[in-house]
């Protein structure tokens, strides 16, 4: 039986900050982020936009072509989540007008949670192939005003449809996985912005990589150059860089230029443009690798490397199946990008600077372009949605 990816699409925030105007606000050289650090843009996140807004939209969008009714789980993986107790994934269900039936829960490991969802949504289906799982990868990336991390933030959510009937990718059932506790990122209870061991993280990031690899390769036997593409987790687009490099001389392969493009690039476009999305950002990656890749990548080997600081690491791998594009959202990703409203500096930092209602009274959200769905009150500690 095959068991992969049915349906996925992304959503991201409607306003956007060229990352130029930060550096420039700054006084940091426009050159180092663009080239030092890989990005381009970074999505930024309007008043009334939180992770369900984000994830709300992305799962309207991946459920389209699905009979709603054959979702018998939601997994909503989030590392900015807006209650300690209750699922975020319980709004969106409501949200989409999910059955009833149905199981929600929230699952957290920084950026990896998302593919936990994945790999555990693959194993309920092979028990019970005729259920379907809607997973909802979504977060807002905050860092400190002034800080190192600020250029790497974003906003952005997946939703990913997986069943017995995938139309996009099939997953294979073996995987290599690391954990190790360290701290190279984390972001205590009481405070909204991460903090961050940055030169540390990239460091511990390539060794969840070599550990997920070793493990894969003596559990599959399969090596480096049986796979078409390789998609990474992508904090910021260089990581991909610096992780595929590393991954080519573990594997004592020779890597040319060349390769490393044709290997890796098509799946840096989106992330270039929206930034970090934490818990989405290997699916951005893959969404971007499909969706930008000229070639036809039918019955093609891709490798997906996912880390979640703190950390959790894990390598597996997807078969990309025949007639994908027909099940891609290409032009509504392409328009979705092309139709953010670019903002000026004092513009983001207030969008930063919003503060929500925290001691019980009523707050009217403003009105900004947060897509189908909206935020639209807090009220007596509860925040209520609206579908526009
Ligand atoms: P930094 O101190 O701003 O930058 O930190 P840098 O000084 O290391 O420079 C970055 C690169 O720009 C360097 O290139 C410089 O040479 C180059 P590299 O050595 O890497 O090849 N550079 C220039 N290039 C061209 N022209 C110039 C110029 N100047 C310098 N003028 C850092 C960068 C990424 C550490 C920082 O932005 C940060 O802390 N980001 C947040 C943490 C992060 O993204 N970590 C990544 C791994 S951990 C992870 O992925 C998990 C995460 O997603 C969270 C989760 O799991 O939930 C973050």
């Amino acid at each position: 039986m095959n068991i992969g990816i049915e349906s996925l699409s992304f959503f991201t925030s409607r306003y956007v900050l060229d990352l130029r105007t930060m550096a420039k606000a700054r006084g940091v050289d426009a050159e180092k982020v663009v080239n030092g650090i890989g990005q381009e843009k970074m999505s930024v996140p309007p008043p009334g936009e939180d992770v369900i807004t984000l994830a709300a939209n992305a799962g309207h969008q991946a459920l389209a072509s699905i009979d709603t009714d054959s979702i018998e789980m939601v997994m909503f993986a989030t590392e900015s989540a807006t209650d300690q107790s209750k699922a975020g994934g319980i709004y969106v269900h409501n949200l989409l007008k999910l059955k009833p039936y149905c199981r929600v829960i929230e699952l957290k490991q920084a950026c990896y949670s998302g593919t936990a969802g994945l790999l555990l949504a693959r194993d309920m289906i092979q028990q019970h192939p005729e259920r379907k799982v809607l997973i909802l990868m979504s977060d807002i990336a905050r860092y400190g005003l002034n800080s190192a991390g600020e250029i790497t933030q974003g906003a952005g959510a997946i939703a990913m449809v997986v069943s017995s009937q995938p139309k996009i990718m099939t997953i294979e059932p073996d995987s290599g996985y690391y954990t190790q506790d360290v701290m190279d990122f984390w972001r205590p209870n009481y405070r909204d912005e991460a903090l961050v061991d940055g030169k540390y993280s990239v460091r511990i990031y390539l060794k969840a990589l070599t550990e997920s690899w070793n493990l894969y390769h003596q559990r599959t036997r399969i090596g480096f150059e049986q796979f078409a593409r390789f998609c990474y987790h992508l904090p910021f687009s260089r990581m991909a860089e610096k992780a595929h490099k590393h991954l080519a001389k573990i594997n004592h392969i020779d890597l040319s230029e060349n390769e490393l493009a044709t290997h890796i690039n098509d799946g840096l476009i989106y992330n270039r443009e929206i930034g970090n999305i934490y818990t989405g950002s290997l699916y951005l990656s893959l969404i971007s690798m499909l969706e930008n890749n000229p070639q036809d990548m039918s019955n093609q080997k891709v490798s997906l490397f996912s880390y979640g600081s703190g950390c959790v690491g894990e390598l597996f791998a997807g078969q990309v199946l025949p007639g994908y594009r027909n099940y891609l959202n290409s032009d509504l990703h392409q328009s979705l990008l092309e139709s953010r409203k670019e903002l000026s500096y004092p513009e983001y930092s207030d969008f930063y600077n919003f503060a929500y209602a925290e001691d019980g009274t009523t707050q009217t959200m403003p009105s900004f372009d947060t897509g189908c769905y909206r935020l639209s009150q807090i009220k007596d500690h509860k925040r209520i949605y609206e579908m526009l």
